[in-house]
């Protein structure tokens, strides 16, 4: 029965770039999503940026622009970011939009109407300079305890004391460095426990979060005898925020509003596809998952049912929680550089790599993930190349169709047919852990197959042919069970083994029956191996001082993004001059190809030299020497790559032969990057 699932992740705050820890959350909900799509349920993925706030608000006067600016800026930021990791939303948008307006409205009045709205006087810290109350995360001080100096207003952490920003000994603005005063102010509260017995039944009934998160919420908030305290959703002027309708001069918290941006995307998502917003959000049969991180389980196990249960609009489904990343067993820091934005990894790496590393680590419960680096290196290569993308390229070349039946396979396809249910399963509950863990068992039982089969003995015996073309359909078919199982991982593998058999794969019983009778595109790498020299580049670019001022970062103390300094492409790729400008025609005598990389290997004794042997389609075969070996130190990692070169330079003589061309790359190195054609160019085909 196909289902109807609204699917978020938490709206990330405007003040700062996505990063690897951020990607832990996004990635797991896209496979999430892809997968409920493949299988046949009507999905919608819904995101925005969360912009309101006091960061916002600074970060947009210290550039003296409005803060729509910089709503606009980052927005775009993330957009990109998130498009590029193959995250695709259906609809992305941010909490400053009237509809946001017009919802949070809905749901005040109807707490107002439902009497679950007290008022009081609240003092707190002032900055008289920045004229703006200061959050916890904008003032520091020492610590009230043990003293420790540079302590921010709600923790220490030398000690790990918890207490009130104005318990601290001689506080500073983080904002102007004044010393904050005492100000008292109303404030408008959400009496919680007066949705108790309501939350009470939501967190432990109807499984709507993992049962150990159910215990902990229910431990840590929901104490018998200790009634909620109740939730401060005002903040007084100036704030970047919504005006509170019955308040003049008071705002609601960014925290009242964030969550509401889950419906209102939604409804600007429905007003431009011409859908009824009311189907997702006040149609029971709706379900509503949220994936959030575990440090604002408070927020969505808590005040959001709260809030949609006054207001009556649907309650959430799931609630599942993750744990944060670590990388190498420890917080991500930035002078390790190991705190490394999503844009730096892209620079060095490629995406499908992380959303299979993150998916074999991801097991549905908020443990933390580590992300330990040699580990990556090592499991992609093993895992992706070694048994997956090998089954084709070891055997895709050798026949140019598939078997007119599906030959006799010992029950290896049937085998992992019927391993389907418990993969998705798996996918369901967010364990893609689990569902790796049962699809590289498959690839291993496929690699038995082939290496018993060996094709590339059969190849070479005519009298054989008839064997080796049931060989490799059974493996290709194998193969393409597999890309089935991963395709909500790796979406651009999938399409690449589409392409491959010319059958694109689009939905989960796509695995249950074998191709055959088809023809065989010619193979192009579907995957390369991750290369050391690469992560390593990525975490010293990570490691690089902030060369250029990034306008829509927040202000130094930001609260949501203590730890991140900013870095750009500019820090780690330093641009060379611009070359004098030439005519057209000067230009049109440059003769650029596409070529195959049909063979590469080492050069005895030269360095940095790799030996490429070329194929230009029609115009045959050459041999190219190019200094690319530091970044390639496996030049394995390059056949079957498409890549570009000058067709048309004299030879060279080296000490080590004839190089018949020049390979397009940029930098150097470990960071050399070669230039790559989009899919579809052929051999041969020129540049213009
Ligand atoms: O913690 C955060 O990054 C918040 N911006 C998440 C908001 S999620 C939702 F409630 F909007
Ligand atoms: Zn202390």
């Amino acid at each position: 029965m196909p289902r109807r699932i609204l699917v978020t992740s938490a709206l990330p705050y405007v003040n700062g770039h996505i990063h690897l820890g951020h990607l832990v959350e996004y990635l797991q909900t896209d496979i999430f999503v892809r997968f409920l799509r493949m299988c046949g349920h009507e999905v919608a993925y819904i995101c925005a940026d969360d912009v309101h706030g006091t960061a916002t608000m600074m970060a947009a006067r210290q550039r003296g622009v409005p803060e729509a600016v910089i709503v606009a800026e980052m927005g775009e930021a993330h957009r990109r970011d998130f498009a590029d990791f193959d995250i695709r939303f259906d609809y992305y948008g941010s909490t400053d939009s009237d509809s946001n307006r017009e919802s949070v409205y809905a749901i005040w009045e109807a707490l107002r109407a439902g009497g679950h709205v007290t008022t009081r006087e609240v003092t707190q810290l002032y900055d008289p300079v920045a004229g703006v109350f200061l959050a916890d995360r904008f003032v520091k001080g020492a610590c009230p305890r043990c003293g420790a100096p540079e302590q921010y207003g709600d923790s220490c952490d030398k000690c790990a004391a918890t207490f009130a920003p104005t318990e601290l000994k001689d506080p500073v603005s983080t904002l102007s460095g004044a010393r904050p005063e005492l100000r008292s102010a109303p404030h408008w509260f959400v009496v919680l426990e007066r949705f108790r017995p309501f939350l009470e039944r939501w967190v432990n009934d109807g499984g709507h979060l993992h049962p150990d998160m159910a215990r902990w919420v229910t431990n840590t908030f929901l104490r018998p005898g200790e009634p909620l305290r109740d939730w401060d959703v005002s903040r007084p002027a100036p704030y970047f925020g919504f005006p509170i309708p019955d308040a003049p001069g008071h705002y609601f918290y960014v925290w009242l509003d964030a969550p509401v941006g889950y419906v209102a995307a939604t409804r600007d998502w429905c007003a431009a596809s011409g859908q009824d917003w009311r189907r997702w959000w006040q149609d029971p049969a709706t379900e509503i998952h949220h994936v959030i991180g575990k440090d604002i389980a408070y927020f969505h196990t808590l005040f959001w049912p709260a809030m949609l249960s006054a207001v009556g609009w649907n309650l959430p489904s799931k609630v599942h929680i993750h744990g944060f990343l670590t990388v190498n067993g420890e917080k991500m820091s930035k002078s390790k550089g190991t705190f490394v934005r999503a844009r730096t990894y892209l620079e060095h790496l490629d995406p499908q790599w992380l959303r299979y590393y993150y998916a074999a680590k991801l097991d549905g419960t908020a443990s933390d993930l580590d992300l330990q680096l040699d580990e990556f290196v090592a499991k992609v290569n093993a895992d992706l190349v070694g048994k997956v993308v090998n089954l084709a390229s070891r055997t895709a070349r050798f026949v140019p169709r598939l078997a007119a039946s599906y030959p006799e396979d010992g029950g290896l396809f049937a085998r992992a047919a019927a391993e389907g249910a418990a993969i998705a399963a798996a996918y369901e509950r967010l364990d893609t852990a689990s569902a790796c863990r049962l699809i590289m068992a498959a690839a291993d039982r496929a690699n038995e197959f082939v290496e018993r089969a060996a094709p590339w003995n059969l190849h070479k015996d005519p009298a054989r042919h008839g064997e080796l073309a049931a060989v490799c359909t059974v493996a290709l078919n194998l193969f393409r069970q597999l890309c089935v199982y991963l395709a909500p991982v790796l979406p651009r593998l999938a399409a690449g083994c589409g392409e491959l058999l010319s059958a694109p794969i689009a939905r989960w019983e796509d695995a249950a029956q074998p191709l055959v009778d088809r023809p065989i595109a010619p193979y192009r790498a579907l995957l390369t191996r991750v290369e050391a020299a690469r992560v390593a580049a990525m975490i010293e670019a990570s490691k690089a001082p902030e060369t250029v001022a990034r306008p829509a970062a927040a202000p130094p103390a930001a609260p949501s993004a203590p730890a991140e300094a900013p870095a750009t492409a500019a820090a780690s790729a330093p641009v060379e001059a611009l070359a004098p400008t030439i005519s057209f025609e000067e230009f049109a005598k440059v003769d650029l190809r596409v070529a195959e990389v049909l063979a590469a290997e080492e050069v005895p004794k030269a360095k940095k030299i790799l030996k490429l042997r070329l194929g230009l389609g029609p115009l045959g075969e050459r041999t190219v020497f190019a200094g690319i070996k530091a970044a390639f130190p496996d030049p394995r990692a390059l056949l079957g790559r498409r890549i570009v070169i000058v067709a048309n330079l004299a030879p060279r003589a080296m000490s080590f032969g004839v190089s018949e061309g020049m390979v397009l790359a940029a930098g150097e190195g470990p960071a050399c990057y070669l230039l790559s054609p989009d899919p579809g160019a052929q051999p041969g085909q020129r540049l213009h």
